[in-house]
């Protein structure tokens, strides 16, 4: 696609949301029966798996920790998942964005639970559209949650940033590209925590806590579908007496 004149005209942006809306969304709790725990959470056009395993026995052993679990995660781009295919296998993009997912997500896990063990996380990204980190943040703490993990609070996460010098939440590929800011944020919704704050691009100071106060408001929606997510899949477990 081209770049388009502009990005935001009479207030509405290219797919008609407000600057304030979020993309529609969609979590659904427990869909792998041979994982732990996992979640496939659909943001506008992403659409994204969350798997968990564990705790289990960590291996390679010289990684275990005597006084703590290690919480693993792997996120990873289907080549299908991009309109120019995805080379298969680690980057550094896919390095990075493992790493801050981690430190998004271990805030919430009581880890010094499980002495010795490692979690596993699987951030599977099988369409992307722009926010998948976060997306994929929202759907492993949904994943974690599912395998009975204990958890201090969830983990919510959306991009915010800055299109044709309108703040503007949930950003697509194209006001990504386009765009002037991008800045992922995760949060722990209930203690209100930053567990994760990005920035690609520049903001002022105003600018800046104008954003930061829209990712809260976006992320307490995200959380809001994240609990019904898990309600619905326990009422299930329920039913079926699992
Ligand atoms: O996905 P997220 O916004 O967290 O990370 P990004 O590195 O800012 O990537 C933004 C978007 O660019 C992705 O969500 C994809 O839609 C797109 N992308 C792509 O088309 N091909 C890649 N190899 C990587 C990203």
């Amino acid at each position: 696609m081209e770049k388009p004149e502009r990005l935001i005209v009479d207030g509405k942006r290219l797919d008609g949301r407000a600057p304030d809306e979020l993309r529609p969304l969609r979590i659904k709790a427990g869909v792998l029966k041979r994982a732990d725990g996992s979640a496939y959470v659909e943001l506008g056009r992403n659409k994204i798996l969350a798997a968990v395993y564990g705790p289990r026995e960590m291996h390679p052993r010289h990684l275990q920790q005597p006084d703590t679990a290690v919480l693993r995660c792997r996120y990873n781009m289907a080549p299908f998942s991009v309109e120019e295919r995805k080379r298969p296998g680690p980057d550094r993009r896919s390095v990075e964005i493992s790493k801050v997912a981690r430190e998004a997500l271990e805030p919430v896990v009581f880890l010094e639970l499980y002495p010795r063990a490692a979690i596993d996380v699987f951030i599977e990204v099988l369409q992307a559209d722009a926010g998948t980190r976060t997306t994929g943040i929202t759907a492993a703490a949904v994943a974690l949650a599912d395998a009975g993990i204990p958890m201090r609070d969830l983990v919510a996460a959306v991009a915010v940033g800055k299109v044709d010098g309108t703040i503007v939440l949930d950003l697509t590929s194209e006001e990504d590209q386009w765009g002037t800011t991008d800045m992922p944020v995760a949060i722990m919704p209930r203690k209100k925590l930053i567990t994760l704050l990005q920035m690609d691009g520049h903001f002022t100071g105003e600018e800046f806590r104008q954003a930061l106060s829209l990712a809260f408001k976006g992320c307490e929606q995200i959380y809001e579908a994240q609990k019904q997510a898990l309600r619905e899949r326990y009422s299930v477990k329920r039913e079926e007496g699992e």
